[in-house]
């Protein structure tokens, strides 16, 4: 069957396409049906199965003979260090692990957050929580201490899991301080914590609160896989939303093991026993998705790659950790790529490597610019495959069914929706529009299995962040369009997101830590073009009244600001002092105007402003870092 088919069987008969596709699920108990909708629009899948998700990734395939396969291959160009972990070592390391947080009274439900780099124990700790039927919620290490207090209080955990240290290159990022800062600062305090010692940088730990690893571990029992239900969460993930308050994207158990399962084959087009390879982070849902459970659950074997795209040591370490390890199939966000052709236009380091087990090379987390897709093709000899999805989906909306029937590339577009999203595009009243017309891009109802069900401990805000402007659909929050031949389009957001190296960020997040400066009456923030990382944020402040210090002092302020409070990930180093900011009539400030302005792109003047001056004002600002040159 070629994709049309594929996607037309799933539309004729949803249940049973679902149902079929459970089948390579270890269950419990089988669920009697696949899609649960008593409460619409709140849909879930599976819910009356009884499954676990660690015996699924880990266990089932030592039961069926990878006992001895790799599982999971560290590889830190930033240490040097390299260690391959097979399904029974880790399936030792998980049980282990596990039985040591269930002696310290972790049981189902209890929610557990994860605060690790890039190291094969921050795959146990998920893993470990899962066997248990824990919920964990991972966050990224360039959050500040803040960021971390705020998912404290919202998720409440009964532990928290960390290591001593992060590793960015030139720096050791201390985690310990940022973990007791965090746990200081929120009103929920976790009953313990559990520390990975890194010899890189070993943090103190606090007797009877702080457990090492290892320790933790000696004498205790293995624990065994607990069953849950299929709608039992897996695991919460924090993503940007339009306030500073992240939202707490749940993700169900059985979906998730379904969806991903299916995406390994049908998408990434691998069969178990292969290597596949996501290089990003398990903070971000590419990591949770696509260097944890995907891999793991399908039978592959996963990189966790300690390093960055350039510079670990150089702009070849791509190309050598697929020669290496024999990847297959790789997954990256395209600003990796343009760090890399940046260092190294000509391919220089890539003539080093031999890729020849390499099939294809997948994109997502941003736009990708037909540049570095065209480069990437040119340099590699090897497809390279757009896909757009969101934390909240956690895989894939559209893309190229590789594994079913590879479609034809159009550049600029990630293809054509999977089986299970029927996609469409609306008008602002919430009609379909015909192909090729701009409009908002929506899913109708119901999403399939793996999508977020809720919010944690929000279901009112996720109906009306996502369910309310278009009764019946899901709003994804991006904007686009969908030609004759079913290809989608993703051209920008409809919110505050933005995203900077592939990294998702609300403005109105870093607005409200910059209206907190004592100095600042007013202020806004956007996200202006950048060729290394898509978009950059670049905020403006209006004075209070009277203040007369040095612009440069205040505006390096609100920089040290952003980064103690959201964190380095934020990557805002562009402050600039104005008078006042261009609004409507009614005072809404015209971002998308300011982003015109500094990306150098036509803008109508808004029928609305108020005072058409203050624009020119903005644009001598930002022609002072080098935006809006025109
Ligand atoms: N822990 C602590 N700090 C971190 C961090 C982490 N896990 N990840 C990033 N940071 C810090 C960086 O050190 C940097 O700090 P600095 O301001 O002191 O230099 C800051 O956060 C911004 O990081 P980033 O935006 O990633 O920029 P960079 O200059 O370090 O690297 C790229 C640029 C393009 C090489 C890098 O962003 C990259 O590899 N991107 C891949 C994208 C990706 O994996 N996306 C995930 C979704 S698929
Ligand atoms: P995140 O939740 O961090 O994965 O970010 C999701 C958002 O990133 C989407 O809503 C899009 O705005 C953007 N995005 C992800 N993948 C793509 C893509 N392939 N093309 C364009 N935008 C993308």
């Amino acid at each position: 069957m070629g994709y049309k088919e594929v996607y037309e069987s799933w539309k004729q008969d949803p249940e049973t396409f679902w149902m079929q596709a459970a089948d390579a699920i270890d269950w419990d108990r089988k669920p009697s049906k696949a899609l649960f909708d008593d409460n619409a629009p709140i849909y879930e899948w599976y819910s009356d199965g009884m499954v676990n998700t660690c015996w699924n990734a880990v266990d089932r395939h030592v039961e069926s003979g990878r006992a001895d396969q790799a599982a999971v291959i560290y590889d830190s160009p930033i240490t040097g260090r390299k260690e391959t972990i097979t399904y029974i070592q880790l399936r030792d390391r998980v049980a282990s692990l596990a039985g040591a947080l269930k002696a310290k009274g972790v049981e189902k439900g209890d929610r557990v957050i994860i605060y690790m780099p890039m190291v094969p124990q921050a795959l146990e700790a998920m893993l470990a929580c899962a066997r248990l039927g824990a919920i964990h919620s991972v966050v990224f290490g360039g959050f500040a201490a803040n960021e971390l207090a705020v998912r404290i209080d919202d998720a409440k955990p009964k532990a928290v899991i960390a290591a001593s240290c992060g590793l960015e290159p030139g720096r050791v990022v201390s985690y310990k301080p940022l973990l007791d800062g965090a746990i200081e600062m929120a009103a929920h305090k976790p009953d313990f914590t559990v520390i990975l010692q890194r010899e890189e940088h070993e943090a103190t730990l606090k007797d009877g609160y702080d457990f090492d690893w290892y320790e933790l571990q000696k004498g205790v029992a293995p624990a065994d896989c607990v069953p849950v239900e299929g709608n039992h969460p897996a695991y919460i993930l924090y993503t940007s939303g339009t306030t500073g308050a992240p939202k707490g994207v749940v993700r169900a158990t059985a979906g998730h093991l379904v969806a991903l399962n299916w995406s390994m084959k049908n998408i990434y087009n691998v069969e178990p026993g292969e290597v596949f390879w996501a290089a990003s982070d398990v903070g971000w849902v590419v990591g949770h998705s696509y260097i944890c459970y995907g891999p793991l659950i399908h039978g592959n074997t996963t990189i966790v790659f300690e390093g960055k795209p350039v510079g670990t040591p150089d702009a070849g370490t791509f190309w050598r950790v697929i020669e290496e390890h024999k990847v297959r199939s790789f997954f990256t966000a395209p600003t990796a790529f343009r760090a890399v052709k940046r260092e190294d236009p000509k391919g220089e380091y890539l003539k080093k490597y031999d890729l020849s087990n390499l099939r294809a090379i997948y994109l997502a987390g941003e736009r990708a610019d037909p540049d570095t897709i065209e480069w990437t093709q040119a340099m590699t000899g090897k497809p390279v495959y757009d896909h757009w999805w969101q934390t909240e989906t956690g895989w894939t909306i559209a893309g190229n069914p590789v594994g079913i029937e590879a479609m034809p590339v159009k550049i600029g577009s990630p293809t054509v929706a999977m089986p299970g999203y029927d996609v469409q595009i609306l008008d602002e009243a919430g009609h379909p529009v015909g192909p090729n017309t701009l409009g908002a891009i929506a899913v109708k109802l119901p999403l399939p299995p793996g999508t977020l069900p809720t919010l944690w401990g929000a279901e009112e805000r996720f109906r009306k962040s996502y369910l309310t402007t278009f009764p019946g659909y899901y709003e994804t929050g991006d904007a686009g369009m969908i030609d004759e031949d079913g290809y989608l389009y993703i051209m920008a957001r409809t919110d505050d997101v933005i995203n900077v190296a592939g990294h998702r960020l609300s403005t109105g997040a870093m607005e409200e830590v910059l209206a907190s400066h004592p100095d600042v009456a007013e202020c806004a923030v956007i996200g202006v073009s950048d060729q290394l990382k898509g978009q950059l944020p670049v905020g403006f402040v209006c004075l209070t009244k009277g203040v007369d210090r040095p612009h440069e002092e205040i505006t390096a302020e609100c920089v040290k600001l952003v980064r103690d409070k959201i964190g380095p990930v934020a990557a805002f180093k562009l402050a600039l002092v104005v008078d006042r900011l261009p609004k409507t009539r009614s005072g809404k400030i015209l971002r998308a105007t300011m982003v015109k302005i500094a990306d150098n792109e036509e803008f109508r003047l808004p029928a609305t402003i108020d005072d058409p001056a203050i624009l020119d004002e903005i644009k001598t600002a930002l022609q002072s870092i080098g935006y809006g040159a025109k």
